[in-house]
């Protein structure tokens, strides 16, 4: 199992770019299962869990080629509109070929995902905005079965916000026929991507990135070419790293304004943030001074960038607190950084940070896709050496983290279980 092994202490300098958006090339990606004409997406980062969809897909016998961070998708009138468990209990967002199967073929199976570190994840809110569309929904043996005429528009009003529940809706709502309006939508810059890429195929939307969608169903959609929007949580991932190393980094091929409330946090912590019109430099003044922050849906501070935060405030002066609105269990790396030596008590979905000195390397352990983010930014700040296991975590949502931040200075090296790259 790999694990990443981190010399710390050293402040991050120099530049650095960014991989496209995981969280909008996933919905991406499924948006080809809409048309029988192939979909070309470019920058399409190259993860685990773009893998494991790309199998998902291939699988159900969409025809898939890829050429670096291009690929090339055509789902055919044959193609057999089943997801199951085996690939769906490895990433939940296999729930989002749910929707485009049910609107193109008018029948599904998928498997159920199952909770996950961070919390419970319910998909009912995807589920009842189908059925509000027609569909006929049963639960079979942790099977979605799925079957629709074709989906009838209507208004859907979405008691909780939810990223992903807005995307399945809205693309399941382009060949539906007559008018949807999606309520209390997701406003993230990933579920706008997506219906930029929609659009791009002949879907009718308005109002993306606002929180009422409006989608009037089409008879089919075509094909298209899209390049995947830049990944801000990588972007900010770097950020705090080299504000937490007391660096000096220069970001580049990302889309500013969709950090304004993390950039916001880390000129809050004494950082000095410039944003071009597609880079973002940072150094910081002088003492970490932390940010006490409360997660909340876009345009508010994002909880994927809730972790690394608190590596940061670890070693702020003061104390600060982080409050985590979305998820019920995202405070996994809590008791990791306690064993770099950072002093951090949990209180319901609160955590009080008290800034220590520094923190010292350990051995520690990756539970979630964020936290060892988190733990790897700690692991750059600590003195001596730091070592993440489990590092299959990061590998979901991070491309070549290792090399990224050895081009910024870092010391870090992966072991394939032993043998050391
Ligand atoms: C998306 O997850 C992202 N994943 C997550 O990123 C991100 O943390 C999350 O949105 C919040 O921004 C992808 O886009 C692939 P939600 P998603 O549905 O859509 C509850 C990462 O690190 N809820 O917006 O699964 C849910 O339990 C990942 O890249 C229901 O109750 O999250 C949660 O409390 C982690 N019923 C809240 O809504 C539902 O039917 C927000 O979840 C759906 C959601």
């Amino acid at each position: 199992m790999d694990r990443l092994i981190i010399a710390g202490g050293r402040p991050l300098e120099g530049e650095i770019g960014v991989s496209g958006a995981k969280n909008a090339a996933l919905p991406i990606l499924c948006s080809a299962l809409l048309s029988a004409e192939p979909l070309t997406v470019a920058r399409v980062p190259q993860l685990r869990d773009v893998t494991t969809l790309l199998r998902l897909l291939k699988g159900m016998g969409v025809e898939v080629e890829t050429e670096g961070d291009k690929v090339r998708l055509a789902a055919p009138n044959t193609l057999e509109p089943v997801a199951s468990y085996d690939l769906v209990k490895t990433m939940r967002a296999s729930i989002l070929v749910l929707g485009p199967l049910l609107a193109r073929f008018g029948h599904a199976r998928v498997s159920l995902p199952g909770g996950c570190a961070i919390g419970e994840r319910p998909v009912d809110l995807h589920l009842k905005g189908l059925q509000a569309m027609g569909a006929q929904l049963a639960v079979e043996h942790g099977y979605i079965v799925a079957t629709a005429g074709r989906l009838q528009g209507t208004h859907i009003f979405m008691d909780t916000v939810t990223v992903t529940g807005t995307e399945n809706l809205m693309m399941a709502a382009t060949l539906a026929e007559g008018i949807t309006v999606l309520e209390n939508a997701a406003r993230e810059p990933e579920v706008v991507d997506l219906a930029q890429c929609l659009v791009g195929m002949g879907a009718r939307i308005t109002g993306h990135g606002t929180d009422v969608i409006t989608v009037k169903g089409v008879p089919a959609l075509h094909g298209t070419a899209h390049s995947v929007m830049p990944d801000r949580i990588e972007t900010g991932t770097f950020l705090v790293a080299a504000a937490a190393t007391g660096g000096h980094v220069r970001v580049t091929g990302v889309r500013p304004r969709t950090l304004d409330a993390v950039l916001d946090k880390l000129r809050e912590a004494n950082a000095k943030v410039e944003c071009g019109t597609d880079d973002i430099r940072l150094t910081m003044r002088g003492a970490n001074h932390g940010v006490s922050l409360r997660t909340a849906p876009y345009p508010a501070f994002p909880t994927d960038m809730q972790a690394q935060f608190m590596a940061m405030n670890a070693v702020a002066q003061g104390t600060t607190v982080i409050t985590e609105t979305i998820f019920e269990n995202r405070f996994m790396h809590v008791q990791e950084l306690r064993r770099l030596g950072a002093n951090i008590e949990v209180e319901g979905n609160a955590a009080i940070i008290r800034g220590v000195q520094g923190l010292d390397g350990a051995t520690v352990m990756a539970t979630d896709l964020r936290a060892s983010a988190s733990l790897v930014i700690a692991g750059l700040i600590a003195r001596g050496e730091t070592i993440i296991d489990r590092i299959y975590h990061l590998d979901r949502g991070y491309e070549r983290l290792e090399h990224k931040l050895r081009e910024l200075g870092a010391e870090v090296r992966r072991d394939h279980a032993g043998a050391i790259e």
